[in-house]
């Protein structure tokens, strides 16, 4: 019994460890977990003119809920990414619960448990960021050489350096500002 509940809270800081650590580094590597009001979401996708069947990603994807209402309410075949474990656990379950991740959908949400930097956007016709001015210095070079002609990138709250937006939406002072960009 005792060699039980010491395996039993080995694992439990083994798990609270690993999401603590997994939440710092998506932190230092591009934003930590802040997640986005439903309504600013529907605003990007509005914005972004999300159509059906139209691949988007969203870089960072904390617990899904933009890939979600882009599957959902766009038809979007929509895909996040998230480091950190907890968020990205929330995603996969509310994702499977939903069954959007099926083939079947004429909207399709996924999760990837996977570093943004290492992945490639040719295949985006919509890029949704949420992060910070830091982040994306260093996502700007990547997103010229990889994203495709005519693709769109939607940008929360901050402007994409190197980049001039096509559209900035920001309807009043109360208001985040949101950053489109074509290539
Ligand atoms: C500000 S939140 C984004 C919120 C989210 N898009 C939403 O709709 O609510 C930024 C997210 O990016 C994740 N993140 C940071 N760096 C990352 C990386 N290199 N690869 C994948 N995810 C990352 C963080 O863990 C965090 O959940």
């Amino acid at each position: 019994m005792e060699t039980f509940f010491i395996v039993f809270w080995i694992i439990v800081l083994i798990v609270i460890f690993i999401t603590i650590a997994t939440y710092a580094i998506g932190g230092m590597s591009a934003a930590p977990w802040v997640p986005l009001w439903k309504k600013d979401i529907r605003r990007m996708m509005q914005l972004a003119n999300v159509k059906p069947g139209e691949t988007l990603y969203d870089l960072g994807a904390g617990d899904g809920r933009m890939v979600l209402i882009a599957a959902k309410e766009f038809g979007a075949q929509a895909t996040g990414f998230e480091i950190a474990t907890l968020p990205y656990l929330l995603a996969y379950i509310k994702i499977k619960l939903l069954g959007l991740s099926g083939q079947a959908n004429d909207g399709q949400a996924k999760i990837r448990y996977r570093n943004f930097f290492k992945q490639d956007f040719s295949k985006a016709d919509v890029i949704c960021i949420f992060l910070t001015p830091k982040a994306m210095k260093k996502l700007k070079l990547k997103l010229q050489k990889e994203v495709k002609p005519g693709a769109r990138i939607i940008s929360y709250a901050f402007h994409l350096p190197g980049w001039t937006e096509t559209k900035k939406d920001k309807p009043n002072q109360k208001t985040t500002a949101i950053y489109i960009y074509q290539k």
